[in-house]
């Protein structure tokens, strides 16, 4: 049993910190090494960033397991596309449609929005969520470099699905 709640509390806030952080560190250590990840997750998903890119517009989501907290996703209106910004499960429970049910919630925000498509970025070397996404609809439309600061560089594709 899948559940979707918007993160809005300061506890809520920690709870993503503690997942970003196992999930993140597991994941992406060996795609971009450990300082890049340290970087990411002190500028990036710390509950006090996590907290002023919600006062900037995003919007935070915990994804539930059987009432267990196992992911969450970020998203944002940029004008013309759903922005997902962060989709996260924890690896013990992935290819259980979590994600899956997790972007079916995020194309709802999508249409609800006026929105023609959703657009994300993935790191080329994430070859399984690439796949996954190409499994849900998603297209590469292209490379994408963002330079993140302190020497470091987010080397993507975007893909977006039109809906
Ligand atoms: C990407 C991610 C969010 C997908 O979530 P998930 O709950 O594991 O995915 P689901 O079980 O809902 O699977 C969705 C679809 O992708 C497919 N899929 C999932 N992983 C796959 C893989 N490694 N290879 C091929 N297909 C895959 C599934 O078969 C399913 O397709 P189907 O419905 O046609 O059968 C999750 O794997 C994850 O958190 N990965 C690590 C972190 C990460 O890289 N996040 C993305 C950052 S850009």
């Amino acid at each position: 049993m899948i559940k979707i709640s918007k993160a809005e509390t300061e506890s809520d806030y920690q709870a993503i910190e503690q997942l970003a952080y196992v999930i993140w560190r597991a994941h992406y250590i060996s795609i971009v090494g450990k300082p890049q990840i340290d970087y990411m997750l002190d500028k990036f998903q710390s509950a006090k960033a996590i907290k002023e890119q919600i006062a900037d517009g995003f919007e935070y989501f915990m994804l539930a397991y059987n009432d267990k907290p196992v992911g969450y996703i970020a998203i944002i209106n940029d004008g013309d596309t759903l922005f997902l910004s962060k989709i996260y499960v924890l690896s013990a429970y992935r290819g259980k449609k979590i994600g899956k049910a997790a972007l079916q919630f995020v194309e709802e925000k999508a249409k609800a929005a006026n929105l023609k498509s959703i657009t994300l970025t993935v790191n080329k070397n994430n070859q399984n969520s690439i796949k996954a996404y190409e499994k849900l609809g998603f297209e590469n439309v292209g490379p994408t470099v963002k330079d993140i600061g302190n020497g470091f560089i987010m080397d993507d594709y975007k893909m977006v699905k039109v809906l």
